[in-house]
């Protein structure tokens, strides 16, 4: 699973060009990071312009370029086509809020479930979506799961602090959970699905889910709870034509 932690752009590492310029010239020290050349302003010790400062557009280009690193390489160039994805984006992006970095976080948001047989572009889809998000400005703060991964990764185990782990997913600002319902299912895992979709149902956070599944096929694998707010959560997109694997088309 692709659980990220975004270095908060307010904590980016100093750039070693911009260092060295620091001890070549008897200029003050550039602020590195938001926090600090707010407080600087306040203390007198940084000038005020008007034009967005150079180290914040250095954060942000940093922290763009590290949100798009984090996309899986086979997906990294992938756009989304269909038109309900498109919808989405403009939906996510009109109710985000701005930021002092001059990027802007998600809120709220509609969601989409993906349906699709294997190979029909999914995943590829949707990580479209997040990558036109990120270049936007948006959706620094993104989590990607495989379902199968993220159960594994969220199984109660010794020196693990599982709620913790799954609190972090469940409160990221845009939440992928690739492939629901391909995991072998149990009572532990409708549960904790469950309460990942709650969480996200009651506080309509932006989340894309992709399955192989029909929704009545969903319903059976995974419980009526996990459906029924599937069903009205999400708009559904779905993928057609032939596994692109398998046809070279891909
Ligand atoms: N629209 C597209 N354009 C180019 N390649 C695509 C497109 N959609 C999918 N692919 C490629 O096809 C393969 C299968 O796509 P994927 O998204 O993994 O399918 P699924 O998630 O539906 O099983 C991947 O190699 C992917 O990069
Ligand atoms: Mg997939």
């Amino acid at each position: 699973m692709t659980e990220t932690h975004p270095r908060d752009p307010h904590h980016a590492p100093e750039d070693p060009m911009a260092a060295r310029d620091a001890t070549a010239s008897p200029q003050p020290q550039q602020p590195t990071n938001v926090h600090e050349l707010r407080l600087l302003r306040l203390l007198g010790g940084w000038p005020d312009t008007s034009a967005t400062p150079a180290p914040v557009q250095d954060l942000r280009s940093e922290a763009l370029r590290e949100a798009i690193d984090r996309i899986p390489l086979r997906f990294r160039d992938a756009r989304p086509e269909h038109p309900y994805l498109h919808e989405w984006i403009d939906a996510v992006l009109d109710q985000a809020l701005p930021s002092v970095s001059g990027m802007r976080r998600i809120s709220t948001g509609p969601s989409l479930l993906m349906v699709g047989g294997t190979g029909t572009g999914k995943t590829h889809q949707a990580y479209g979506a997040i990558s036109t998000l990120i270049q936007s400005g948006c959706g620094m703060q993104w989590t990607a799961a495989n379902a199968a991964d993220l159960y594994a990764h969220l199984r109660p185990r010794h020196g693990h602090d599982s709620e913790a782990a799954f609190l972090r997913v469940i409160r990221s600002p845009l939440l992928l959970v690739d492939d629901l319902g391909a995991a072998k299912p149990s009572e532990w895992t409708e549960d904790i699905t469950y309460r990942l979709v709650n969480h996200r149902y009651e506080r309509m956070l932006p989340t894309l889910v992709t399955t192989n599944l029909a929704i009545a096929d969903l319903r059976d694998r995974m419980g009526d709870r996990i459906a029924s707010r599937l069903s009205e959560m999400t708009t559904r997109v779905v993928l057609a034509g032939r596994d692109r694997r398998r046809s070279g088309a891909a």
